[in-house]
């Protein structure tokens, strides 16, 4: 089930995001929660499975589009479909406007319009 970030999930939503290759840096992961933080434009989610948060997928929402920023899941539970039902549920969500990956999701995104073609 996807739900919006609140501050009580900071923890756990910066060790999710640190699973993203730009986001090993502590510096630069800070800088990445404060804007997510900070900016309305910016609108984090996170995937819960029963009561375990595992997954979390951040986007940048535009006039006409969402550009997906970040996705990650928990290593323990990947390979279970649930990073495919993140980019399901958040492009549902913005349905009125066109989804799209940035560069740093690109691979997994076009991965999954593939295989739902
Ligand atoms: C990418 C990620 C979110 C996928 O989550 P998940 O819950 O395992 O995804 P799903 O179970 O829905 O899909 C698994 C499939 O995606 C593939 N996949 C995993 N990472 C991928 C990537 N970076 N690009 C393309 N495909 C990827 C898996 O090989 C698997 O393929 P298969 O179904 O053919 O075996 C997860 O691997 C992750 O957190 N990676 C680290 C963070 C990251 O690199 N994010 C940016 C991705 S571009």
């Amino acid at each position: 089930m996807l739900i919006r970030y609140k501050k009580s999930f900071k923890k756990i939503a910066m060790g999710l995001l640190s699973f993203m290759p730009r986001e090993k840096e502590l510096r630069t992961l800070k800088e990445t929660m404060d804007c997510y933080e900070s900016n309305d434009d910016r609108q984090l989610f996170l995937w819960k499975v029963d009561e375990d948060v595992v997954g979390v997928i951040g986007v940048a929402v535009h006039d006409t589009k969402v550009e997906i920023l970040h996705i990650a899941v928990n290593p323990s539970f990947r390979d279970e479909g649930i990073g495919t039902e993140m980019m399901a549920a958040v492009t549902k969500l913005f349905s009125d406007r066109d989804v799209g990956p940035n560069e740093s999701t690109t691979r997994f995104f076009e991965k999954c319009t593939k295989e739902s073609r």
